[in-house]
């Protein structure tokens, strides 16, 4: 074990100056004494400031009021994204393709992914219009204050709320450390009672509030009992939340044909779906290394591998479960149609 971190040493020290988020599994990230020093809240407060050094490179992807509804807010909405026409084609070939998915199960809730590779969207042009378009592309790199590659998929959320535990995705929390972005655009109206995205407005910011809860955390995050807060995705209550300052939960009960994409930096959960419901999104995400100190150079754009990351994740989850024999969180299941009820 020692032997093992002697080796292990110099790469967890190389991965302060990456995404690295785990306090758990990176013993410099979750020490006690550097955090109390300061570590952990630095490496906060540097990632901010080196995004938004990047995020004013790409100010021309956004329009004023957007990039001060992303300042104050840490989201963008637009409503109407697709002209009516546009937007009734696009929900044709989406409910009329028979798509390759796979899924994963969380309590009550199950996601449903469908990659959307170049060989995918060449026989769907309204969707590949959209997702190669300048409204999802553009507004996901200016909130990520990345140019990068986003992963993209179809994404569909099935609840039926009396079957199996809560949700997990229903507890407020942060993604990680760094600013980050995630997009839906909403496929069919989302209603208040369906689970809609809930985020804390401002909770992005590295207020005194964020600040104060970030030093907190990161004192005890190693050895926290929920799994995901020690690995960086820290929960706060409701109660917290409101004991803390921060501002009260919006929730995007938004029509279809609406865009939303938000900095999961900030705090936000899915909301309770209070009767079984279907929630359709193109979803996209984008995330890079905190600190680089320009926007673009992303490998992942090269020929060949841009717009891929959605299939190589899945593949890779594939690969794995065969390699070891241990079923991964996401199942193929084979071709569906977008709405069809759960198969696992
Ligand atoms: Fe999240």
């Amino acid at each position: 074990m020692r032997m093992m971190s002697v080796l292990k040493a110099p790469v967890w020290a190389l991965e302060l100056a990456t995404g690295a988020k785990s306090f758990i599994d990176n013993p410099i990230l979750g020490s006690r004494v550097l955090n109390e020093r300061g570590l952990h809240v630095n490496r906060v407060r540097l990632a901010q400031r080196m995004s938004a050094w990047r995020r004013r490179r790409l100010a021309h992807l956004v329009s004023p009021d957007e990039q001060a509804a992303y300042a104050r807010e840490g989201f963008v909405v637009r409503g109407n994204v697709l002209p009516a026409d546009g937007y009734a084609a696009l929900r044709a070939e989406v409910d009329s393709t028979l798509f390759d998915a796979w899924e994963m199960r969380q309590g009550n809730a199950v996601t449903r992914f469908i990659p959307l590779p170049p060989e995918v969207l060449t026989h769907l042009p309204h969707l590949r219009a959209f997702v190669t378009g300048a409204p999802f592309q553009n507004t996901l790199k200016y909130v990520a204050s990345t140019a990068g590659d986003p992963i993209v998929y179809l994404h569909v959320v099935l609840t039926v709320p009396d079957v199996g535990a809560p949700d997990p995705q229903t507890h407020f929390h942060s993604d990680t450390f760094q600013p980050t972005a995630k997009a839906w655009y909403f496929l069919q109206d989302v209603h208040e009672d369906e689970g809609p995205f809930t985020y804390v407005p401002g909770s992005h910011l590295l207020t005194p509030q964020r600040f104060e809860f970030e030093q907190q955390q990161s004192l005890l995050a190693a050895s926290h009992p929920d799994r995901l807060h020690a690995r960086g995705s820290f929960r706060i209550s409701r109660e917290e939340l409101s004991l803390r300052g921060f501002a009260q939960p919006v929730s995007f009960a938004v029509p279809g044909n609406t865009l939303v994409v938000a900095d999961t930096h900030g705090f936000h959960a899915r909301g309770a779906s209070l009767r079984p419901s279907v929630r359709i999104a193109v979803y996209g995400s984008l995330r890079r290394n905190p600190f680089l100190p320009f926007t673009g150079l992303d490998p992942l754009l090269l020929p060949g591998l841009a717009g891929r990351q959605g299939q190589l994740h899945v593949q890779i989850m594939d690969l794995k479960e065969r390699l070891t024999g241990k079923p991964t969180s996401h199942r193929h299941v084979g071709k569906v149609r977008v709405a069809e009820p759960a198969r696992i």
